[in-house]
C-alpha cells in the first residue's frame, strides 16, 4: 500500500450540468413555469418537504396577479419571484426550469431557450414529450444539461424512472396497461350498471374529465403516453400519429353484462409489442380477462405491464393523476437533476407502426330482431375467414332493439373490420356494430 495516495472528497460538489460554479452550499434554484394544478402541488411539496439544497426562486404564469392572491400561494415563499415575463426566468440564476403548463408551444420553444441558457428542465408535459422527446433530449445533451419526464406517464407511478434504471438490462418487447385515470374512472363505475353520460358527467363535475373529454375518452392522452414509455422500454421511436385508437364513448352498460358472462371486464388497455423492425400498437377499449392484473385497477388509478425477455413481467400501479401524485414525481425529478444523478440512456431507433393484432374479438350489435339476422352475421365472418367462438343473448330487452354479442376465434384486427364494415351495412342493425378485442390470459402483459 505503500504507493497509495490517500484523497479526500472536495468541500464543493460537482456543477449541475450547465452550471457554471455550484458550491455545496449555493442552494439549486427551480422555476416553476406554469402554476395550476401540479404547479401549485409542486409548490405545496417543495414547502412540505424542504429538501435541502433546492430552493424555489421564480414562479411564471400568465396574469400572475391572479395566481399570486390565489390560495395556494400561500405555500410559495416569500423569496420567491413572480412573473409573467418568460424572459425574467431565462435571464435568472435559475438552474432548473419545471414546465408545468402543458401544450407543445410556446413550450418547446421556451425549452429549447432554457437548455440554450443552460437549465436543465424538468417537465410533466406528455404531448410534447411524445412528439418532440427525441429531438429536445439530443438538444438538451448539446448543451450539457439535462431534460427529465419522470411525470409526463402514468403521473406518480415511478415507471419511467422504474424502466429506465431498474429494467434497462432487459430486453422489453411489450408494454400495456391503463395510462389514463380518467378512463379507467368511467369504465370501471360502469362495470356497477351506470350509463356512460353519467359517469362522464360525474368525473367532469369531480375534475377528472375536462369539459371537452375526447384527449381522454378517444385514446389520445394515453396514446402519447403509450409512445413515450415504447420510447423508453423497448427504445422504439414512434409517431404518435400512427398509433390506432378507438374511443370508449361507444361502450355501453350492457356491454359489461355481457363481458361478466365472459369473465371479463373492460378497460381502455394501451399496448405496443416489438415485432422485428415494427410495433404493433393500439389504444382502445379492450376485454380483459378478470383475473389479468389490468382489470384490477379502478377508479383514477394507473396500471403498467412490461415484458421483458428475461426478468418477465413487471406490473407498476398508482395514482396516474392528480396534483400531489404528480408533483411527487414532478419533485423526484428535481432532486436527481440536482444531485446530478444520472439517467440511463439507449440509442432510440425509428419503428413503423401497426395496428394489427392477432386476438380473439367481442361484437356487439344492436338490432331490429327478425330471422336470418345471426346467419347473415356468420356469413359476414365466414367471408372474411373468421370463425364463431360464442353467442351469447340476454333475455328483458325489447325484440325492435336487441342487443346480443358474438365473439370470434382468434383473427387479424384488419380481418374483422373488414367483417364489421359489411354487418354495419345489414338492414336490421340499428347502429354500427361495437368490436373490441379480447385479451386472452396468455397475453400475461396485459
Ligand atoms: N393534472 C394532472 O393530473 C397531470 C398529470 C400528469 C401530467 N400532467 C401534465 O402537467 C402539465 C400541467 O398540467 P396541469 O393539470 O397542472 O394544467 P393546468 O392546471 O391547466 O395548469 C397549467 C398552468 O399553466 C399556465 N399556462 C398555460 N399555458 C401558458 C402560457 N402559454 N403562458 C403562461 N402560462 C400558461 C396556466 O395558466 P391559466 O390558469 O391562465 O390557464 C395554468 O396556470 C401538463 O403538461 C399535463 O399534461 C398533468
Amino acid at each position: 500500500m505503500a504507493n497509495q495516495r490517500k484523497t479526500s472528497r472536495p468541500k464543493t460538489t460537482p456543477s449541475l450540468p450547465g452550471r457554471k460554479s455550484a458550491t455545496a452550499a449555493a442552494p439549486v434554484r427551480i422555476a416553476l413555469l406554469g402554476f395550476g394544478t401540479v404547479g401549485s402541488a409542486v409548490a405545496r411539496v417543495l414547502a412540505a418537504a424542504k429538501l435541502p439544497g433546492v430552493e424555489l426562486s421564480h414562479i411564471f404564469n400568465r396574469n400572475i396577479a391572479r395566481k399570486r392572491s390565489s390560495d395556494a400561494a400561500k405555500h410559495v415563499p416569500g423569496s420567491v419571484v413572480w412573473t409573467e415575463n418568460f424572459d425574467d426566468v431565462l435571464n435568472s440564476r435559475a438552474d432548473i426550469v419545471v414546465e408545468l403548463m402543458g401544450g407543445l408551444d410556446p413550450a418547446e420553444r421556451w425549452l429549447r431557450k432554457s437548455f440554450a441558457a443552460g437549465k436543465s428542465v424538468v417537465t410533466a408535459n406528455k404531448q410534447l414529450i411524445a412528439y418532440r422527446g427525441a429531438a429536445l433530449k439530443r438538444l438538451a445533451a448539446k448543451h450539457n444539461v439535462q431534460l427529465v419526464h419522470g411525470a409526463a406517464v402514468a403521473g406518480g407511478v415511478p415507471v419511467i424512472a422504474g424502466v429506465l434504471q431498474g429494467l434497462s438490462g432487459d430486453q422489453i418487447t411489450r408494454v400495456s396497461g391503463i395510462l389514463n385515470g380518467t378512463c379507467n374512472y368511467i369504465l370501471s363505475r360502469m362495470e356497477t350498471g351506470a350509463s356512460y353520460a353519467a359517469v362522464l358527467a360525474d368525473a367532469q363535475a369531480l375534475g377528472y374529465a375536462e369539459a371537452d373529454p375526447s384527449a381522454d375518452v378517444d385514446g389520445f392522452d394515453a396514446r402519447a403516453k403509450l409512445c413515450i414509455l415504447s420510447r423508453i422500454a423497448m427504445q422504439a421511436e414512434l409517431d404518435p400519429d400512427t398509433v390506432a385508437t378507438q374511443t370508449i364513448s361507444s361502450v355501453e352498460a350492457v356491454d359489461f353484462a355481457y363481458a361478466r358472462e365472459l369473465k371479463c371486464t373492460i378497460r381502455q388497455v394501451s399496448r405496443a409489442q416489438l415485432d422485428g423492425r415494427l410495433v404493433h400498437a393500439r389504444v382502445a377499449p379492450m376485454l380483459v380477462p378478470l383475473e389479468s392484473p389490468i382489470a384490477w385497477s379502478h377508479g383514477t388509478q394507473n396500471m403498467v405491464v412490461t415484458t421483458g425477455r428475461f426478468g418477465g413481467d413487471v406490473v407498476f400501479s398508482g395514482h396516474g393523476a392528480g396534483g400531489e401524485p404528480t408533483a411527487v414525481a414532478v419533485v423526484s425529478d428535481i432532486l436527481a437533476v440536482a444531485q446530478r444523478s444520472v439517467a440511463v440512456e439507449l440509442p432510440v431507433r425509428r419503428r413503423q407502426v401497426t395496428g394489427e393484432f392477432l386476438a380473439p374479438h367481442y361484437l356487439r350489435f344492436v338490432v331490429d330482431d327478425k330471422p336470418g339476422i345471426v346467419a347473415g352475421i356468420a356469413g359476414a365472418l365466414a367471408k372474411v375467414g373468421a370463425n364463431i367462438d360464442s353467442l351469447l343473448q340476454h333475455t328483458g330487452h325489447p325484440k325492435h332493439r336487441l342487443p346480443f354479442v358474438v365473439t370470434t376465434e382468434p383473427c387479424l384486427t384488419s380481418t374483422i373490420e373488414k367483417a364489421v364494415a359489411a354487418m354495419a351495412k345489414m338492414d336490421c342493425m340499428l347502429e354500427r356494430p361495437l368490436c373490441l378485442q379480447i385479451l386472452t390470459i396468455d397475453d400475461k402483459g396485459e
